[in-house]
């Protein structure tokens, strides 16, 4: 049975009124009964209901909400186990903000796309090639402090800025995402990164597809994250950091999974001159073509840009496994296949790496064996 449906019928047997939309249930329903309901919100005052009813409801249904200019969609003050499910087109008022434009917290929290369902940034209103700097824009869905939760089969399209922030997390799974900024390749988006992840533990992202104009995946600091079945297209690839301002990362695993027609396909990221440490990193079984700037890059140089002058020790990368790397032809000629940029790297693992197609990198350094920046 549909997830919906289930929870209509169930609440339909437990004679709970579904009320649609709902103010305010906790005036109409004793809130024991309440607790129980499915509270439907819809139109341009639907999340300001449904963000004043989040206590009263155990599952929330977000159909066709037109979210006024400047405001939050705020569903962070859930309780334990509720079901939060969007439904039809959610749509966002134009202001110049930093949002975010939806913000979920909770405990035992289930997110769910309903079948065709969308939420639409229309970040074409912002979108000026500038990114980060230009007119200010909105990151678009804030996953902060979710614990034990999943959030399954959700759609954004157009995202203004960052698209997911995966932020104070414990056991978050994320399941069939799409982030669709097709339209920015040719409207000017920028800094549209898919998932930014940080101080969180344990995060399964599993079958999310990012088109966009920044990093796929970028991972700051956090332990137990998991990226995999993943498809990321026109972006800047699967990358951890930049690290270096004390954070740490910590046994982190992209695997099974495509990188396409991107800037960069793995990227390790270490800044010059902080400190932090980059640990039991895995990259492994991903496929990578079309890539315009470096199939694989690790670098401990990195300073607001791609290597940068000397690289530096106070970030170490130990424990990086890169195997099965797919990327016969995959980088473009005017790119460079490997480059590895190091002063303290050690205990690499390096199996399978076939990344051909653009130059070799001239200016390799400090690099593990058995790691090597020669394709094969
Ligand atoms: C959502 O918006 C699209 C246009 O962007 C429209 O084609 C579609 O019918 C809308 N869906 C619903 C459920 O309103
Ligand atoms: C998106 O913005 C355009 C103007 O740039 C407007 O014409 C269109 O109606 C907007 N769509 C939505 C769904 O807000
Ligand atoms: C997260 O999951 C792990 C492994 O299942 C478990 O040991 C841990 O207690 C969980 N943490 C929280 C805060 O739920
Ligand atoms: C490698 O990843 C691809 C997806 O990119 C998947 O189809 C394939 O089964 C994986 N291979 C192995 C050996 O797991
Ligand atoms: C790191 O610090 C050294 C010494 O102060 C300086 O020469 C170098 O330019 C710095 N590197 C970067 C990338 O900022
Ligand atoms: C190295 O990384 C692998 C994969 O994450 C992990 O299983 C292993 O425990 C790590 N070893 C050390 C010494 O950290
Ligand atoms: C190099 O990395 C090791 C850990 O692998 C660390 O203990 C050491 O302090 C680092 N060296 C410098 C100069 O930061
Ligand atoms: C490298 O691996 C060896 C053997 O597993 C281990 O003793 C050593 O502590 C590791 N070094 C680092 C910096 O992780």
């Amino acid at each position: 049975m549909h997830p919906l449906s289930q929870t209509l019928a169930l609440a339909a047997l437990a004679a709970v009124a579904v009320a649609s939309p709902v103010a305010d249930p906790a005036v109409t329903q004793p809130p024991s009964l309440a607790k129980r309901a499915t509270c439907t919100f819809s139109g341009s005052n639907g999340a300001s209901q449904a963000s004043a009813s989040q206590k009263a409801c155990a599952t929330i249904v977000l159909s066709n909400v037109d979210v006024p200019a400047g405001q939050t969609l705020d569903l962070t003050s859930l309780n334990d186990g509720t079901t939060v499910i969007f439904e039809g087109n959610t749509t966002w008022g134009y202001q110049e903000w930093l949002g975010p434009l939806v913000s979920i917290a909770g405990n035992f929290i289930t997110v769910q796309g309903a079948s065709g369902a969308i939420l639409n940034g229309n970040g074409s209103r912002w979108w000026d090639g500038k990114g980060d700097k230009g007119k200010v824009k909105p990151k678009f869905f804030a996953a902060h402090n979710l614990q034990s939760s999943s959030i399954n089969n959700v759609y954004l399209k157009n995202t203004p800025h960052q698209a997911v922030s995966i932020n104070s997390c414990t056991n978050l799974t994320v399941t069939g995402m799409t982030v669709d900024d097709k339209d920015g390749d040719t409207q000017g988006g920028h800094n549209t990164d898919g998932f930014d992840i940080g101080s969180s533990t344990g995060v399964v992202i599993d079958g999310a597809q990012v088109y966009n104009q920044d990093d796929c995946v970028a991972v700051n600091s956090g332990t137990n994250i998991i990226f995999k079945n993943g498809l990321c297209s026109g972006g800047h690839g699967l990358s951890i950091g930049s690290v270096g301002g004390g954070n740490t990362v910590d046994t982190v695993r992209f695997q099974d999974s495509q990188v396409i027609n991107s800037d960069n396909g793995i990227r390790v990221k270490a800044k010059a001159n902080q400190t932090g440490a980059i640990k039991s990193v895995t990259y492994s079984n991903i496929t990578i073509s079309g890539i315009a700037n470096y199939g694989i890059l690790i670098e401990q140089n990195y300073n607001n840009g791609d290597l940068h002058g000397q690289p530096t020790a106070g970030v170490p990368i130990t424990n990086l496994t890169i195997q099965q790397i797919n990327g016969q032809g995959g980088v473009k000629s005017g790119g460079t296949n490997i480059a590895i940029v190091c002063a303290n790297c050690s205990n690499w693992t390096w199996s399978g790496v076939t990344v051909t197609g653009g130059k070799d990198y001239g200016s390799c350094q400090g690099v593990p064996a058995p790691a090597t920046c020669k394709t094969s």
